[in-house]
């Protein structure tokens, strides 16, 4: 499959990153906020020209893969329906100061990712972009072969969805790193090893797996 264009529900902190550096790469952009695309129009347009500020239902319907960047919490309010079919990517974390206690939405021995998965039961949904702080997805894109790049861990049930992802995040600025099923993403989470991590493939290879 060929990536032509991403969609990304949430155009807070990480949903504009992650649009500058889709943009920059050359994908077709839809992003979309929780209302009316008019709210978000002059803000994309300044911070990530070229993007198209439309509905969510537009985003998800007319992007190849579509990243999730919204409160994790807001979940329910994802258009399950236009993303049937779609591979997503879970870049959301459950941040307790915003979310409320994570064991009130999800059940405490699964993966945030897992619990998107079985909401959106006929999406793909693989897990990634999650673990970096919007800054820093901002100030380390760095070109293929550079040796200052950092990687993005990934985690995901079918492994052609997740060369498909890998594909997207080394076109955007990143090495990776993969961690296999959905339930490995856990330790990226909050409270796990890997939340934070801004370090090079060897580095996040070798801290995740000892
Ligand atoms: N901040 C980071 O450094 C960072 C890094 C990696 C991952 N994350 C994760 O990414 C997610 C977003 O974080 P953030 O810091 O970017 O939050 P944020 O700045 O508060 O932005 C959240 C965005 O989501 C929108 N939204 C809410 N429900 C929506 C829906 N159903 N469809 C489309 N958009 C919707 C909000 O729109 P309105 O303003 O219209 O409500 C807002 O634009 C969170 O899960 C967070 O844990 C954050």
């Amino acid at each position: 499959m060929n990536i032509h264009s991403i969609g990304i529900l949430g155009a807070g902190k990480v949903g504009i990153v992650l649009a500058q550096l889709a943009r920059h790469a050359g994908y077709e952009v839809y992003i979309a906020g929780s209302t009316d695309p008019k709210k978000i129009a002059l803000t994309t347009k300044i911070l990530a020209p070229g993007a198209h500020a439309v509905s969510k239902e537009e985003a998800a319907l007319k992007s190849d893969i579509v990243i999730l960047a919204i409160p994790l919490s807001k979940y329910a309010s994802l258009p399950k329906a236009e993303l049937a079919g779609k591979l997503v990517i879970d870049a959301m974390n459950y941040w307790d100061e915003i979310d409320g206690p994570r064991s009130d939405t999800v059940p405490e021995l699964e993966s945030s990712s897992e619990f998107i998965q079985a909401f959106l039961d006929q999406s793909r949904v693989v897990k990634a972009l999650s673990h970096m702080g919007y800054h820093e997805l901002h100030d380390m894109a760095r070109p293929a072969g550079d040796a200052a790049r950092k990687a993005i861990a990934i985690a995901g049930n079918n492994p052609q969805d997740v060369a498909l992802v890998e594909r997207l995040v080394n076109s955007i600025g990143f090495n990776t790193v993969i961690l296999g099923d959905l339930a490995k993403g856990r330790v990226l989470e909050p409270g796990h090893s890997g939340f934070g991590a801004s370090l090079s493939a060897d580095q996040l290879r070798s801290y995740l797996t000892h």
